[in-house]
């Protein structure tokens, strides 16, 4: 396969993000939402990212997988601007450079990343966990005293079907299951209507079910927003990748269906033959 087939036109200029929402105007008009282009980062010399080069196509599921220590959350990094490349590039789209983003202006502008650790307000409840998520900073009394729209109740109540948690909305979340947290923060970002959503590991300490349920959210997903997915669980994977992309020392290994990736012997050899 060659990388390179869905390079991003260089004829088009990067263009100077004005609207804070920016996501919702990206140019996807070449199928990727998402360029990364020959990316390199380096931690004291060694190289996390080794010309790494990856696109995503807009709406897609992309799973990524890839030994301990093979660049996974290092490349979710790089996407959310909270580590700059030494070299290449990252375009959300046609025509908005990511590098010349806050990794506050990139989430807010329409790429939500949910991280390991789910970070929900446990003493709030499942509701007003979704109603923070509507606002902008995170001045909690303020926003809790204030009267949602309609519409942004309409948005609540499209989430917690979503995320299965409609029974949910008076607990606490301190009193949800591992997994319903993981939904809540996911339900949290989707609040925002992100364009583009990086999960890592979502269902690492998760029972079997919770494992399923979790397979059914982010196949739901994909379509509405391209959902990047890293994963260790090798059968979890199979139950929701069309495309997978297998990461080794910082660059992309191999990529295709889950079938294509796991017979392919330079995938064995490094990583499921393990
Ligand atoms: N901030 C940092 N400083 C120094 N080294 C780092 C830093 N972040 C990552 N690394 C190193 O870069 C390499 C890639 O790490 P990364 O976390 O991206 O791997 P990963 O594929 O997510 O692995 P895992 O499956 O274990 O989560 C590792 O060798 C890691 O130790
Ligand atoms: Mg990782």
């Amino acid at each position: 396969m060659n990388p390179f087939k869905h390079a991003r036109n260089w004829s088009t200029r990067a263009l100077p993000v004005k609207d804070p929402n920016f996501g919702h105007a990206v140019d996807t008009s070449h199928g990727p939402i998402l360029y990364i282009e020959d990316v390199n980062v380096s931690f004291d010399g060694f190289k996390a990212l080794n010309n790494l080069n990856l696109f995503i196509d807009d709406g897609e599921l992309r799973c990524i997988i890839g030994p301990n220590g093979a660049g996974k959350t290092t490349m979710m990094d790089v996407i959310t601007g909270k580590t700059k490349p030494d070299s290449g590039s990252i375009f959300f789209g046609q025509q908005i450079n990511l590098q010349h983003l806050s990794e506050h202006q990139i989430s807010r502008g329409g790429i939500g990343r949910k991280f390991q650790k789910p970070t929900v307000f446990e003493a709030l409840s499942v509701y007003e966990n979704l109603e923070l998520a509507t606002a902008d900073d995170k001045r909690v009394w303020h926003i809790l005293s204030h009267q949602l729209t309609g519409a942004q109740r309409d948005k609540i109540d499209e989430v917690l079907y979503t995320i299965g948690l409609s029974q949910h909305v008076h607990n606490s979340a301190g009193n949800l299951s591992h997994g319903q947290k993981q939904w809540l923060e996911i339900g949290m970002l989707l609040m925002q209507s992100p364009r583009v959503l990086l999960v890592d590991e979502p269902v690492a300490g998760m029972t079997g079910e919770e494992t399923e349920r979790t397979a059914e959210l982010l196949t739901s997903l994909a379509g509405k927003h391209s959902v990047i997915v890293v994963e260790h669980d090798m059968a979890f994977v199979r139950s929701i990748a069309k495309n997978v992309t297998v990461l080794h020392q910082g660059s992309v290994l191999a990529e295709g269906t889950m079938d294509q990736v796991q017979s392919n012997p330079k995938v064995i050899e490094v990583y499921l033959g393990e």
